[in-house]
């Protein structure tokens, strides 16, 4: 058994009252609170050894350097990279992923014998597969690339539980797609997708695989060979870990071929007026100064999570779900959206005949925390034909007590909008 009360004293931000009330934060799908640990790590870095890195002979510089090497050491064994170069440091799963749809998209278009599958390559369209399930980060990058090259978006379908429609989705692949992107987790719906067979399917129809992993790095073991994803993209702020920092993980083969995402510093190796050519990997992807203190940050983070028993960390987020199901059914007119047999992490519902965003507001004055809208993920919303959801989102240090708390403030405040 893990001990939740240990846990949440290490994260002050939790003992607060808001309006008079207790707060209980249910919007760790947003971003999860950070321990005390990671926010000393930040501060020690800049109280003691702030200084621009890879390219100062002194001192400060050297150990900046090193330390933030180190940390893209220990992201790689986190998540079990093979090269400690495949892990680009990021400001999070936003900026990975328009990354990978930028630089894909020119080394795609500007090498057309990557277009793979049967299809004629002087004839084959640049299409990129994605679920109908996807975050707008992960939709909005490759339906502007597609567009860009005159390409083509292809969405594979869910039922009405969010759960997607396997035999459909290899149905696409027959077309050919050249990338799949993912989610692994759906940040509205809590479906988490079978995406080991999802990859492995990509594969066989000869597309590049890239997992949106935002939702899913927080709550389960990540091990990059094991899917054998081409790419694996997540956000440090929502495991713990500042905003601002986050990773992409790409297989050396893919990274090698692609073309830099950002020009400027750090990532050349040589410049003149006439030509630059460009620095190794993964400098290649780090224009610009990047931000070390969280990326020191994101390590504790990391150590953080490793230093509890991740399994029994499941089954404690698997039961306050379990409980918000339990208590919220009893309301009336509730209706969840997202009932995957296999999900994690979070709860996303409407009641008939109040808009998410009374609920939230009201249950809100009541110190409960949740998020209201379509969570940036508004084809979802289209697809159920609702205008948004109202998310209870979960992370290691919340309680069945706090559970309680919301399901009451839930059924007060339907009965007050009723
Ligand atoms: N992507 C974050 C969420 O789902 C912000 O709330």
């Amino acid at each position: 058994m893990i001990d939740i009360q240990t846990i949440r004293a290490q994260f002050p931000v939790l003992d607060q009252q808001v309006y008079g009330k207790p707060l209980v934060y249910l919007d760790n799908a947003a971003t999860t609170q950070k321990p005390l640990c990671v926010i000393e790590r930040e501060r020690d870095y800049y109280l003691h050894e702030n200084c621009n890195i890879h390219r100062g002979v002194h001192y400060l510089s050297q150990m900046a350097t090193e330390a933030y090497e180190h940390a893209r050491q220990t992201v790689a064994r986190f998540i079990n990279a093979k090269e400690v170069h495949e892990i680009v440091f990021t400001r999070g799963t936003t900026e990975s992923l328009n990354l990978l749809a930028t630089s894909l998209g020119r080394m795609i278009a500007t090498d057309a014998s990557l277009l793979g599958g049967t299809t004629k390559q002087s004839t084959c369209r640049l299409k990129v597969l994605v679920t109908a399930m996807e975050h707008h980060s992960n939709l909005v990058p490759w339906q502007q690339m597609v567009q860009l090259y005159g390409g083509e978006l292809l969405v594979a379908p869910m039922d009405d539980n969010g759960v997607l429609d396997l035999q459909a989705y290899e149905e696409l692949l027959k077309q050919c797609p050249k990338i799949v992107a993912l989610a692994h987790v759906s940040n509205t719906l809590a479906t988490i997708n079978p995406i080991k067979e999802m990859i492995r399917l990509a594969h066989q129809y000869g597309a590049l695989a890239v997992v949106d992993g935002a939702q899913s790095i927080a709550h389960m073991p990540i091990d990059v060979q094991d899917l054998d994803c081409d790419f694996f993209v997540f956000s440090g702020h929502k495991m713990y870990a500042p905003m601002g920092i986050g990773g992409l993980y790409g297989k050396t083969e893919w990274l090698e071929k692609m073309p830099p995402y950002q020009f400027g510093g750090e990532m050349v190796d040589t410049v003149s007026f006439e030509k630059t050519t460009f620095n190794k990997l993964p400098f290649k992807f780090e224009a610009g100064t990047p931000n070390v203190g969280a990326a020191l940050g994101l390590e504790t983070a990391i150590h953080f999570i490793e230093s509890l028993d991740r399994s029994e960390v499941e089954k404690h987020e698997d039961a306050l779900v379990a409980a918000t199901i339990e208590g919220l059914s009893k309301v009336e007119g509730m209706r969840f959206i997202g009932q995957a047999p296999e999900r994690s992490g979070l709860v996303s519902f409407i009641i008939d005949g109040i808009h998410p965003y009374d609920l939230g507001t009201i249950i809100d004055k009541m110190g409960v925390a949740v998020r209201t809208g379509h969570h940036c993920a508004e084809p979802v919303m289209t697809r159920f034909g609702i205008p948004g959801t109202v998310r209870a989102s979960f992370a290691v240090y919340n309680t069945l007590e706090e559970v309680d708390v919301l399901v009451k403030a839930v059924t007060r405040a339907a009965m007050m909008l009723r």
